[in-house]
C-alpha cells in the first residue's frame, strides 16, 4: 500500500513531469491556480447516479468537518454539480466560510427545524459559485437540541425538510449533492443529519487519538440504520490535516486504511496554512488561494468523491415525505442513541422513569 506522503510526492512529481516548463515552485503554483480558477473550462465532474445526501460527521471536534464540507462543496459546484450545503452546527462555521450572513434574525436551518419555514425559504446563494447554495446556521440553533426534544417526529425534521425541498424543485434545479455539516456531538442535531442522509462522510485528522470515539459514532450509525433510516451507511472516509513531516501521520493513515479499506479516499488533505486562513476572509481555500496544495487536494478529493457517486443506482422512488413515527411503541431511538433514560409505561397509564 502506498503511504499518503508518497502519494503526495508522486502527485507533485507528476505535475512537474507533465509540464516540464513549469519548473519553479511559483510557476507550478500559478499553473495549479489556473486549473482551479478555470474549472468551468475543464471537464466537469460526473453527476451522481442519484441525489447524494451526505452527512459529514465526527463527534470529535476540530477534525476538519466544516473545512471539508465547505471545500468539497465549492469544488463540486465549481466543476458543474449543483450543491447545497446545510450548516447544522450552531457555531455557524460553514456559513462563515461561505460568506453567508448568519446573524440572529437571518432565516436559517433553525427556522426549518423548529419553525414552520420550508428549506426553500431559508436557502441563501453564495459568492463562490452560482451552483452552490447554503442554508446557514445562526446561534439560535444552540437551543434547538433542547427545543427539539418536545417536537413531534423530532428525529425526522431535517429529513422531511430536505425531502419536501427536493420534491418541490423542478428536476433541472435539484441539487446533485446535499452536504450536511454536523456539530461535534452526537445529540439530536447530528441524529437528524444521520436520519436525513443516505451516506456518511467521516473526516479523520491524521493525529494521535484520531480513532478515539469513532466506535461510538459507528455504533450510532448502526442504531440509526436499524431503527430510523435503513439507507444510511458510512460511504467515505477522508484523511485530513496530513503532515508529511511526521511519522505519526503515516501511521494513523495506515491504520485508518487497514480498518476502512476502500472507503478511504486515495486523496489526502495536507495540513496547509492557506486552508485555515481562508474562512477568515469568508472564503473557501479554492477561491482564497486556488494554487495552494490545500486547494488542489480538495479539488482532487471532490473529483474522486464524485467519480465514486456515478455508479450509485437511482433512488427507488421520487422523494416523498417520511412515514410518521409510531405514536406509542418501543422506546425511541433517540433515547437509545442519546442515552436518555427510557420511560416505561406505568400501570396507571402515566410514565414511570
Ligand atoms: N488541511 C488543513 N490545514 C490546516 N488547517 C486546517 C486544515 N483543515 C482544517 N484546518 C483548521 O483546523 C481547524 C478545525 O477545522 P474545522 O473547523 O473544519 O473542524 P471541525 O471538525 O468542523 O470542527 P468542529 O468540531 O469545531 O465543528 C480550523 O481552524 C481549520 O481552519
Ligand atoms: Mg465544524
Amino acid at each position: 500500500m502506498t503511504d499518503p506522503g508518497e502519494r503526495l510526492r508522486t502527485s507533485l512529481a507528476a505535475d512537474v513531469a507533465v509540464t516540464p516548463e513549469f519548473d519553479s515552485p511559483i510557476a507550478m503554483e500559478a499553473m495549479r491556480a489556473t486549473r482551479v480558477l478555470h474549472a468551468a473550462d475543464q471537464e466537469p465532474f460526473p453527476a451522481p447516479g442519484r441525489i447524494r445526501v451526505v452527512t459529514i460527521a465526527n463527534q470529535k471536534g476540530g477534525v476538519g468537518k466544516t473545512t471539508s464540507t465547505v471545500n468539497l462543496g465549492v469544488a463540486l459546484a465549481m466543476y458543474g454539480l449543483r450543491t447545497l450545503v446545510i450548516d447544522l452546527d450552531p457555531q455557524g462555521n460553514a456559513s462563515t466560510a461561505l460568506g453567508v450572513e448568519h446573524t440572529v434574525g437571518t432565516l436559517s436551518i433553525y427556522d426549518a427545524l423548529i419553525g414552520d419555514n420550508t428549506l426553500a425559504e431559508v436557502v441563501h446563494p453564495t459568492t463562490a459559485s452560482p451552483n452552490l447554495l447554503c442554508v446557514p446556521a445562526t446561534i439560535d440553533l444552540a437551543g434547538a437540541e433542547i427545543e427539539l426534544v418536545s417536537v413531534v417526529a423530532r428525529e425526522h425534521r431535517l429529513r422531511r425538510s430536505i425531502e419536501t425541498y427536493l420534491h418541490e424543485l423542478p428536476a433541472e434545479e435539484r441539487p446533485h449533492y446535499v452536504l450536511i455539516d454536523c456539530p461535534p456531538s452526537l445529540g439530536l442535531l447530528t441524529l437528524n443529519a444521520l436520519v436525513a442522509g443516505d451516506e456518511v462522510l467521516i473526516p479523520i485528522q491524521c493525529e494521535y487519538y484520531a480513532l478515539e470515539g469513532l466506535g461510538q459514532l459507528l455504533a450510532n450509525i448502526d442504531l440509526v440504520r436499524a431503527h430510523l433510516n435503513p439507507g444510511i451507511s458510512v460511504g467515505t472516509i477522508l484523511l485530513t490535516m496530513y503532515d508529511g513531516r511526521t511519522k505519526l501521520a503515516d501511521q494513523v493513515a495506515d491504520e485508518v486504511r487497514n480498518h476502512f479499506g476502500d472507503l478511504v479516499l486515495g486523496t489526502v488533505i495536507p495540513r496547509n496554512v492557506r486552508v485555515s486562513e481562508a474562512p477568515g476572509y469568508g472564503q473557501s481555500v479554492l477561491t482564497y488561494d486556488p494554487g495552494s496544495r490545500g486547494s488542489t487536494s480538495y479539488v482532487e478529493a471532490a473529483r474522486e468523491f464524485a467519480q465514486r457517486g456515478v455508479a450509485l443506482p437511482p433512488a427507488p422512488a421520487p422523494p416523498k415525505a417520511a412515514p410518521p413515527p409510531p405514536v406509542a411503541g418501543p422506546p425511541s431511538v433517540a433515547a437509545l442513541v442519546l442515552g436518555e433514560p427510557v420511560a416505561t409505561p406505568s400501570p396507571r397509564g402515566g410514565h414511570a422513569t
